[in-house]
């Protein structure tokens, strides 16, 4: 989760037995390779790194290979001669995919791992469909592993997608909710008070990342440009505004697709606030080795609970 996963998050997802993933599609090359380094001081442990492909990539690629990273993760485009060369450096490559004619592409490509993305799913979300239907389709049309994701924000979300095929769970905005996420305060606040049914799945918030669906809390942007009928860009409400501004990002306008860290000032509630539909069970923040520790210690009970016992 670009701008908010830091070195001290992954590091500690991977410490704990998960495998954290850092989001590096955003960096300079130098900031790039210091956070994969500050991660690797922090963890001996395997972790991986993320590249959208909706941008062009290939120095951020090629910096990362120097560095060795154990996984390499790519999002939003299928790029074969960007997964052969990760692969020919010696990196487990995953494709997140959010149908099963993708997911069939994307191993007919060389993919070691596909990511079936639901819809259910916080930020940038490629398809429309739901992760229950989704990850059966997926285990279905390929015979490499396959992660799910979207709406999982629990051990109960891990065991029901083990249950539909899945190998693992790969999980997003219950990390929103970590100590070490560098999220504003009132975006904070905001997701610990939402329910399941205040997301919405739009387009809106296209400055930036224009055509790419996602999914942010129904919040004052969203309302105010519903509340106008929804008006195509050029004629939404208040375009053009800055609503806040940020040390690392400078003036931020409305509908850009900037997120809400904690070093933005201003009009917070205007930004994206991405949040999956899990949000609605996520009432506190932990470390986020006590939420890996936490997920893998329900799973046992569930496992125990309905184990065949002889
Ligand atoms: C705030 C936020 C930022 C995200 N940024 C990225 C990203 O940079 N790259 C990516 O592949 N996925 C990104 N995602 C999507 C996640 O990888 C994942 O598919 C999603 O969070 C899973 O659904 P969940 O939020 O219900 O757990 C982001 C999700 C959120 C909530």
């Amino acid at each position: 989760m670009g701008g908010i996963t830091g070195p001290d998050l992954v590091a500690a997802v991977s410490n704990a037995g998960g495998l954290g993933i850092l989001p590096v599609w955003g960096l300079d090359i130098a900031t790039l390779t210091q956070h994969m380094r500050e991660t690797r001081a922090l963890s001996a442990r395997p972790f991986g790194v993320n590249l959208n492909l909706a941008f062009p990539q290939e120095d951020r690629l090629r910096a990362c290979l120097e560095e060795g990273p154990a996984v390499v993760s790519f999002f939003w485009a299928l790029s074969e001669p960007m997964i052969a060369l990760a692969r020919d450096a010696g990196a487990v490559v995953m494709q997140t995919v959010s149908t099963a004619a993708e997911a069939k592409a994307a191993a007919a490509a060389g993919t070691d791992i596909v990511v079936a993305q639901g819809w259910e799913a916080g930020g940038h979300v490629r398809g429309s469909v739901a992760t229950m239907a989704l990850v059966p389709a997926v285990v279905d049309a390929v015979d490499i592993p396959v992660f799910a994701a979207g709406g999982i924000v629990d051990a109960r979300g891990v065991a029901a997608v083990l249950a539909l095929g899945a190998s693992a769970a790969w999980i997003g905005t219950r990390f929103l909710l970590c100590a070490e996420a560098t999220i504003h305060p009132l975006y904070r606040q905001a997701l610990l008070t939402a329910s399941e049914a205040d997301t919405v799945h739009t387009t809106l918030f296209d400055i930036g990342w224009p055509d790419a669906p996602h999914r942010v809390l129904h919040g004052e942007s969203y309302v105010s440009w519903e509340a106008a009928g929804r008006p195509p860009a050029g004629k939404r409400p208040r375009e053009g505004e800055i609503v806040a501004t940020s040390a690392s990002r400078g003036p931020i306008e409305r509908y850009r697709a900037t997120t809400p860290i904690a070093d933005v000032v201003g009009n917070v509630a205007a930004l994206p606030m991405w949040a999956g539909q899990g949000v609605g069970a996520i009432r506190d923040i932990h470390p986020a080795a006590e939420i890996v520790r936490d997920i893998a210690a329900g799973l046992a009970v569930i496992r125990d609970s309905t184990a065949v016992k002889s």
